[in-house]
């Protein structure tokens, strides 16, 4: 794979939709696809790092110190936890990175610049975001060119998807020009129920009311096929296992390959161009207010539940 390297933050301020599940697997199978991948985990939780079986207490140096540090670079922080998959981890720590960032002077800017070089290596970086808007996920934004959004179709999981393309939006008109919304993975679907297919049609027509206008989302799409619930994708992390090192014939391996795919075969152009910059509001169609940002023992507590109930 040659060209540009795809960035590619995993989004969503809500805890316990998917992110780091998809983040990791997504990762393994674009590697198995023979491309080049960095896995950067942003959440204070370390979720991603124990998941891919790298202790967070014992590593040298996190993303934490890459950020806090201004004289350590990326490509000393590295490490390798797979063919063609590596790794920068978080530490529990990073929960005051947030804090002591508000004092850097390109306090947004500060996780591009430190992987600009290195990320020119691989053919995807992905960064799992925490379930905040906050000045990490700010970075994350800065740094990245896409955005993938993990979701489960539920009630209420629109809630929120307004403030976060709003977030998004402004980020691409202040700071990243080019930052575009690739499209929502549907995590741990069950297609068959009225409720998800209800969900899903009123997403699909969001998107369809965008396609006219040059909004970052003007061109996101809903991958297809979703990622079914599978207790197996639960199962792996305790394991510090991907899901293709754990089980890799199961149906959650399948639909990960199945999104590697999809995700591959996305050009990577253009939601500029000549359209309208300035029209449909994001919450429009989607007709929630912003939600508050969740604060952290309610995104953990959601993400025990949505854990518990696959046990
Ligand atoms: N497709 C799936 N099938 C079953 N369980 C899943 C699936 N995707 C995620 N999970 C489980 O749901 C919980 C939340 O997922 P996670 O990826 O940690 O979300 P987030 O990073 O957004 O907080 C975890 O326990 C995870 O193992
Ligand atoms: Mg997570």
């Amino acid at each position: 794979m040659n060209g540009t390297v795809r960035i590619i933050a995993l989004m969503n301020q809500k805890g316990g939709v998917g992110k780091t599940t998809t983040t990791v697997n997504l990762g393994a199978a674009l590697a198995e696809a023979g491309r080049r991948v960095l896995l950067i985990d942003l959440d204070p939780q370390a979720h991603l790092t124990l998941h891919v079986g790298v202790d967070p207490t014992a590593q040298r140096h996190s993303v934490y110190d890459l950020l806090m540090d201004a004289d350590l670079a990326a490509d000393g922080i590295v490490t390798r936890v797979g063919e063609r998959l590596d790794v920068i981890g978080a530490e529990v720590d990073l929960a005051g990175a947030e804090q002591e960032l508000h004092d850097a002077a390109d306090r947004q800017a500060v996780l591009k610049r430190k992987i600009g070089s290195v990320a020119e290596r691989y053919d995807f970086v992905l960064i799992d975001c925490p379930p905040s808007l906050g000045l990490l996920t700010m970075n994350a934004l800065v740094a990245a060119n896409e955005v993938i959004v993990p979701m489960q179709a539920h009630f209420l999981a629109l809630q929120g998807l307004s403030k976060l393309l709003e977030t998004v939006q402004l980020v691409r008109q202040h700071m990243n020009t080019s930052l575009k919304v690739t499209g929502v993975v549907l995590c741990a679907h069950e297609g068959f129920t009225k409720l998800a297919g209800e969900v899903v049609a009123d997403l699909q027509n969001f998107f369809d009311a965008a396609r006219k206008f040059a909004m970052p989302w003007s061109g996101a799409k809903i991958f297809q096929p979703p990622v079914r619930k599978n207790i197996k994708l639960a199962e792996c992390p305790s394991f510090g296992q991907t899901i293709f090192q754990y089980e890799p014939n199961c149906a959650g391996a399948v639909d990960y390959q199945a999104l590697a795919q999809a995700v591959i075969g996305e050009s990577m152009p253009n939601p500029q161009a000549t359209r309208e910059e300035h029209a449909p509001q994001a919450g429009l169609q989607i007709n929630v207010e912003a939600a508050p940002e969740q604060s952290a023992s309610e995104s953990s507590a959601q993400h025990e539940q949505a854990g518990e109930s696959h046990a």
